[in-house]
């Protein structure tokens, strides 16, 4: 039996997605809300760690959606804010992004471990649970509203393998290579410390495990969606790389977005 915590979070993911006589205003594709960065919270960001910033980021003048931080010459962009769920549930987006052949080319065994790292409303994580009926699905997010819609649709559906963790901004809080394969889709782009986040991760990976980063694709221009919310291939490769990671392939099966794979070495 569903708890009312539950039924709320879902009565609010309903609401957010859409819904024909609601007055409150929907995001549009066109511009989902950002976090202020204050409110991630200057406890997750301790002194001694903006000391060592410096040393992989770079301050420079922010444009108009990002942050005005700097990793390997690429602009971080802005954290988009739970208020924005249903811009990630939006109707149209399993057209345009196709989930169903991105979650078929992660090949997922049964028992597979996997961390769907920045999840959101759980888009992926939902559809990972049922691919993983003997394993587990780790919805991580630095945003504690998102994990409440998660955990609601959790005991609504019933899905027992879907477990949540609220992450910082520098670390997903996962245990020691205790996950097989770790899945961002559109979040990797905004994640202030992609350095630590990426060197965590790789701790939280068994030997041999998979890091699958999914961004839209930064070198084409027709594709509609702002720029900061794209990458290169050669950017990520070289982001990943700098942080122990092994580039395995692209597998190249989505429309409008890279699939890029790495492995533990
Ligand atoms: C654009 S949403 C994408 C959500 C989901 N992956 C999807 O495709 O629907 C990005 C998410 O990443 C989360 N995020 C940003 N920085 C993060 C970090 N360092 N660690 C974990 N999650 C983070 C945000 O809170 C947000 O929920």
């Amino acid at each position: 039996m569903p708890s009312r915590l539950a039924l709320a979070s879902l009565v609010t993911l309903a609401g957010l997605i859409g819904c024909s006589g609601c007055a409150a205003p929907v995001p549009t594709a066109e511009a989902p809300p950002v976090v202020e960065p204050e409110s991630l919270g200057a406890a997750q960001f301790p002194r001694a760690r903006l000391a060592e910033d410096g040393v992989f980021y770079e301050e420079g003048e922010a444009s108009r959606d990002g942050t005005g931080r700097f990793y390997m010459g690429r602009e971080i962009a802005q954290v988009m804010d739970h208020r924005g769920a249903a811009w990630l549930e939006r109707p149209d987006r399993a057209r345009q992004e196709r989930p169903d052949l991105l979650v078929d080319a992660l090949e997922l065994a049964p028992d597979a471990v996997v961390a769907d790292l920045g999840a959101g409303t759980g888009y992926f994580t939902f559809r990972l649970a049922p691919l993983v009926p003997l394993g587990t699905v780790i919805a991580v997010d630095i945003q504690r509203e998102m994990l409440q819609i998660i955990e609601g649709r959790a005991e609504v559906e019933g899905a027992a393998n879907v477990e949540v963790v609220l992450g910082t901004i520098t670390d997903p809080g996962l245990d020691p290579e205790s996950v097989d394969v770790t899945l961002i889709v559109d979040a990797y782009h905004e994640f202030s410390h992609p350095r630590e986040m990426l060197t965590a991760i790789r701790r939280a990976t068994r030997p041999g495990g998979q890091l699958v980063l999914v961004e839209y694709r930064g070198e084409d221009p027709t594709i509609p969606i702002k720029r900061l919310h794209t990458m290169t291939e050669a950017q990520a490769i070289r982001e990943a790389e700098a942080a122990g990671w092994r580039f395995v392939e692209n597998r190249d099966v989505l429309p409008q977005q890279h699939l890029l794979v790495f492995e533990k070495p």
